[in-house]
This record gives C-alpha cells, sequence and structure tokens, in this order.
C-alpha cells in the first residue's frame, strides 16, 4: 500500500491510472476504521481497478461545541487493517494541505442541508460538501463509496454530484449492524458499557417501526408517536433530536407512508450522539393497493 500525504502527488498518481483507462474506487474516512468502513473498502476493490482510501479528520464539519478534539484516532490499526484489505492507495493529508492559509471557498448544497442532521449541526454539510468535493478533485474517483448510515450526507453528495456534473458515481451502501443491531460507527467507541447496551434500542426501534407501517399504520403523528414511546423505555436515552419518517428524495417530512420512506433517528445517549435509519415500503405500496 502506497501512502500519500500531499494532494499535488495524490492527484498526478491518479491521472497516472486514469490515463491507462484504470478505474478508481474511493472510500473517504475520518479514520477510526471499523467493518462499516472496511466493507465499503471491499465493495471498491471489487468493482473498481485501483482502491484509494483517505483518511482526514475535517475540521470544517465539526461545530464549536463538538467533538473534534476528542475524534477517535487510531492510525496504526488503521494502516494494518487497510494493509490487510490490499489497499492501492492510502490518501492522509494535513490540514494545512486541504485548508492552506486564506481558503475562502465553500460548497453549500441548499435545503438538503438545512434538514435531519443539519437543524442541529449548522454548517456540518457544508463542511462535508466542501471537504468531499476537494478530495474528489484530489484522488479522481471513478466511484466513490458512503455508509447508508449516513444517509443525509449520501444523498447531499449524490445532489452535489449531480448539480457540479461530476463525472462520479457516488455509490450507497449498507450500514453494517453490530451483534444486538446497533449501527456501526466510530462514535460508539464514546459509550460505556450501560450506554452501549442501551443503544440497541435505536435499531430495534426503526425494526418495530417498520413493521408498524407494514401493518398499515402510515399516518405520521401515530408513527412518530410510536418511535418516541419505543425510544423513551430506555432510560439513559439523554435527548431524541429527531425521530420520524422523510422522504427519501428530499428528505422532507412526510404526512403519510404512501411508498418509500427514511426511517431516521438522531439522539443522544450521555454526551454521545448517534444517529440511524431504515428504508421502509408501506404496505399500501407492496400490496399495490
Ligand atoms: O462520513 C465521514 O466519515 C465524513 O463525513 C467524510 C465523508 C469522510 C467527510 O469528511
Amino acid at each position: 500500500m502506497e501512502l500519500i500525504r500531499i494532494p499535488r502527488i495524490m492527484h498526478d498518481t491518479a491521472g497516472g491510472h486514469l490515463l491507462h483507462g484504470r478505474s478508481i474506487g474511493f472510500v473517504p474516512t475520518m479514520g477510526a476504521l471499523h467493518e462499516g468502513h472496511l466493507s465499503l473498502v471491499r465493495r471498491a476493490k471489487m468493482e473498481n481497478d485501483i482502491t484509494v482510501v483517505s483518511i482526514f479528520v475535517n475540521p470544517m464539519q465539526f461545530g464549536p461545541a463538538e467533538d473534534l478534539d476528542k475524534y477517535p484516532i487510531d492510525m496504526d490499526g488503521d494502516t494494518e487493517k487497510l494493509r490487510r484489505e490490499e489497499v492501492d492507495i492510502l490518501f492522509m493529508p494535513d490540514a494545512s494541505h486541504i485548508y492552506p492559509k486564506g481558503f475562502s471557498t465553500h460548497i453549500e448544497v441548499e435545503k438538503l442541508s438545512d434538514r435531519l442532521c443539519g437543524a442541529f449541526r449548522p454548517g456540518h454539510f457544508r463542511g462535508v460538501a466542501t471537504v468531499v468535493a476537494k478530495l474528489f478533485n484530489i484522488v479522481r474517483p471513478t466511484r466513490a463509496y458512503f455508509g447508508q448510515k449516513d444517509f443525509q450526507q449520501a444523498v447531499i453528495i449524490k445532489k452535489m454530484v449531480k448539480d457540479l456534473d461530476m463525472a462520479i458515481d457516488a455509490v450507497i451502501c449498507p450500514t453494517m449492524r453490530e451483534n444486538d443491531g446497533l449501527a456501526m460507527s466510530s462514535r460508539n467507541s464514546y459509550l460505556n458499557a450501560r450506554e452501549r447496551k442501551a443503544a440497541a434500542v435505536i435499531s430495534k426501534c426503526l425494526i418495530q417501526t417498520t413493521e408498524l407501517i407494514k401493518s398499515g399504520i402510515i399516518d405520521i403523528e401515530s408513527i412518530r408517536r410510536f418511535m418516541k414511546e419505543k425510544l423513551s423505555e430506555e432510560p439513559l436515552i439523554a435527548e431524541i433530536e429527531y425521530a420520524s419518517v422523510y422522504s427519501p428524495e428530499t428528505l422532507d417530512e412526510l404526512d403519510r407512508v404512501e411508498k418509500g420512506a427514511l426511517l431516521a433517528v438522531a439522539l443522544k445517549i450521555g454526551k454521545t450522539r448517534l444517529i440511524d435509519n431504515m428504508l421502509v415500503e408501506s404496505q399500501n405500496k407492496i400490496a399495490g393497493r
């Protein structure tokens, strides 16, 4: 595995591969890699000639009161995991290379960035879109891979790719889960043992809500009440930021689940913010009624 730290070298190396007609699969990450990331790496390897993984903890996507300073870092562990997956290139730039002095350009994907997590993390998706656009320009991928766990992020990146005519296929891959259903996330490492056990309530709530919708309950009031009740059964939940049903395309909250819908939750257990989601089709759609 080649380690590249300088954007210009990454750009030129990618150019060499493209010139030889090789496709580039790209997995952007902030490190602290887990099976969720590695599933993206395996998919990228399967579908491309060259696989590039980036590790860059992007300061621009963290708010002033967020966890930038304590975000988990495991450089040796990450490098070893990527070596074992036979990744071709690890791109690990410094912040000063990504945001040189005087940097002042930002990407704003309007509307999609304001709702769900965007309402609670102002500026977060502006930071994500800006760094992903930069990484795309540097790595020059044919395909880029994102986990469904960060569904809003993936939708925003797909929209940016479309709006800016980037010739990149942004691929959304399934969420990887622990045995008790908890969506894998680097932030799960913040949870103590009791909190970790409590966190399983999120996926349980999403599964039970999916069943509720499939049984024919499709009005938003009933669904929202049901989700809140299920989550409130867990006393360690400190705050529910949102728990509802949204359009998977526009991310608008739905009045009724008449076709495909996104069930999404964001909450805090102790100080740790966790998100998860599931896509669901209503019973009406399945029965063709
Ligand atoms: O999902 C992440 O880890 C980050 O938001 C990303 C896409 C690497 C951008 O910093």
